[in-house]
């Protein structure tokens, strides 16, 4: 039987730190401070990594008592996650601020440390109730110009819009870690070989498939959907007139979701839902949850949408607004602002 070749050509060995600094001579005013922060992210990436692939090992020791075989005291995975991107990156001098889905407030830069030209948003552990059935977990994040001209970043230089996005991304970690990210001139993956501790392009300038294979969204909120989800839920099963059907995969994690939607190509959706009348707006929050994807799945040829518009045009408010989200195929994605558009408005 012939060898299945694969599709993509063999970029050689280019480690993400080679390639971060070939996107960066895209830049010419780059100073590397950028590309100092991703490097940063992806070392937070292989030290989250090495914890959450022997999350129910350290579980079981550390319950022996409060402490862990290391003598550190047990912390909860999203926490730790927290922790470490926090201490990558308080003292480094590249940024103004940062802000978490662990805090309530935005992070400031410890007066002892001098502040940078870049904000930094993010999701430290994406999919946490997953970790103890052992499904893929990840980190997502984005990455800002501040807008305050100096000192330490504000409230203000956290609250932008994702078309300013610079740069933006997630790991994930799971039967291979991976770090899919993108500074405007598309999206290239990276899978981490853990003998060599270093992340090796695997998937290079990655572009959603046409046609979408996938739909993926929780059915089990059905009853607590508008008309328009309900309706457009029959159009992806094949029913309200739609020309083919898709299979339904919902993993419960959504960098694993959406890492699936990106390279199958596809839609995932989290609509807002009638269930709890102070979450009007879904689950997913805006800023470092739907924003970061959105930017991966657009530079991918995708597109982002709050059922009513572009993610991406979304001036926030509150650090930890919701929003409902579809991410997918510009043509599945536009299907769903049609049914809402004719159903729900
Ligand atoms: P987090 O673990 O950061 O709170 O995010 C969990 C989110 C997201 O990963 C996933 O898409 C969604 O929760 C799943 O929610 P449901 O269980 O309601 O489907
Ligand atoms: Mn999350
Ligand atoms: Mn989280």
């Amino acid at each position: 039987m012939e060898a299945k070749t694969s599709s993509r050509k063999n970029p050689g060995i280019i480690t993400i730190e080679r390639h971060i600094l070939h996107e960066q001579e895209s830049f010419p005013d780059a100073t590397g401070a950028l590309t100092q922060i991703l490097y940063s992210l992806a070392l937070a990436g292989k030290l989250i990594a090495s914890r959450t692939t022997r999350a129910g090992l350290a579980d079981i020791l550390g319950s022996a008592g409060e402490e862990n075989i290391q003598g550190e005291e047990v912390q909860k995975l999203d926490i730790y996650a927290n922790r470490t991107i926090v201490q990558l990156n308080n003292h480094t001098g590249r940024l103004a601020v940062m802000a978490s889905e662990e805090e309530k407030d935005i992070i400031p830069i410890p007066d002892r440390h001098p502040t940078g030209k870049y904000v930094l948003l993010f999701d430290p552990l994406d999919g946490s109730s997953n970790i103890d059935y052992n499904v893929s977990v990840g980190t997502i994040f984005a990455i800002y110009r501040r807008k305050s001209a100096s000192g330490r970043g504000t409230l203000e230089d956290v609250l932008q819009k994702g078309a300013d996005v610079v740069a933006g991304g997630y790991m994930v970690y799971g039967s291979s870690t991976m770090l899919v990210y993108s500074t405007g001139n598309g999206v290239n993956g990276f899978t981490l070989d853990p003998n060599i501790g270093e992340f090796l392009l695997s998937h290079e300038n990655i572009r959603l498939p046409e046609p979408g294979k996938y739909y993926s969204a929780n059915q089990g909120y059905t009853k607590y959907w508008t008309e328009g989800i309900q309706r457009y839920t029959r159009w992806l099963q094949g029913e309200e007139g739609a020309p083919r059907s898709l299979s339904l995969r919902y993993i419960g994690s959504m960098v694993s979701d959406i890492h699936r939607t990106l390279l199958s190509g596809g839609v995932f959706y989290y609509p807002s839902d009638t269930r709890d009348p102070k979450k009007p707006h879904g689950k997913l929050r805006l800023l470092y949850e739907a924003v970061p994807m959105a930017y991966i799945i657009e530079q991918a040829g995708g597109y982002g949408s709050t059922g009513r518009g572009s993610i991406l045009d979304v001036q926030p408010t509150d650090l930890h607004q919701r929003t409902p989200l579809f991410l997918g195929n510009k043509d599945l994605v536009e299907k769903a602002e049609e049914f809402i558009a004719e159903y729900d408005d």
